[in-house]
């Protein structure tokens, strides 16, 4: 599919980055006709992985930075998130829900990003760093000239 518009930000490893991160998706995939659920959907799978890549990634060193690049085409967006962190030795049992390396958390951040999107895609290795793909299709086709528009 043809691209019609990217982004590629890099930002400091610290958590008020997430929230950075996770309006700078949103308001670059305002572009395309999502609902608002699915805004709700890519705004939860962007703060997943970027606080992943913080927390897990740079194991919460706040001098790193976190690459996010997201593409539009006409009816898809597609995210990336990159580290250049620790990376991850056993992706198969990453993904798996409830697994966590760390006990005090759920587990729950790629059962999300998976559940929410259409496609997602892990790209990682020990001392490597880790880069996570999704892509969000427009689920509702609005069709033009279907809506009634107020008369003034
Ligand atoms: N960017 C990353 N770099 C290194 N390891 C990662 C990265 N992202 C995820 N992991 C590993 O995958 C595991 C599962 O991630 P997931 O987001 O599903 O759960 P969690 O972060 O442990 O818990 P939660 O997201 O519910 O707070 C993590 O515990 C961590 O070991
Ligand atoms: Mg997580």
């Amino acid at each position: 599919m043809q691209l019609i518009n990217q982004m590629k930000v890099e930002f400091l490893s610290i958590p008020a980055n997430v929230a950075f991160a996770r309006v700078a998706v949103a308001s670059f995939a305002s572009q395309l006709d999502y609902t608002l659920s699915d805004m709700e959907e890519i705004k939860v799978a962007v703060s997943e992985a970027v606080s992943n890549a913080i927390i897990h990634g740079y194991e919460n060193a706040s001098d790193k930075f976190v690459r996010v690049v997201a593409s539009l085409t006409k009816n898809a967006l597609q995210i990336s998130v990159e580290d250049d962190g620790r990376g991850i030795e056993d992706i198969k049992q990453a993904l798996q829900p409830a697994f966590s390396t760390n006990p005090e958390r759920m587990g729950l951040g790629f059962v999300f990003m998976q559940s929410f999107m259409d496609s997602f895609q892990v790209d990682s290795a020990p001392g490597c760093g880790t880069r996570v793909k999704m892509v969000k299709k427009v689920s509702t086709l609005v069709e033009q000239g279907s809506q009634v528009s107020p008369e003034h």
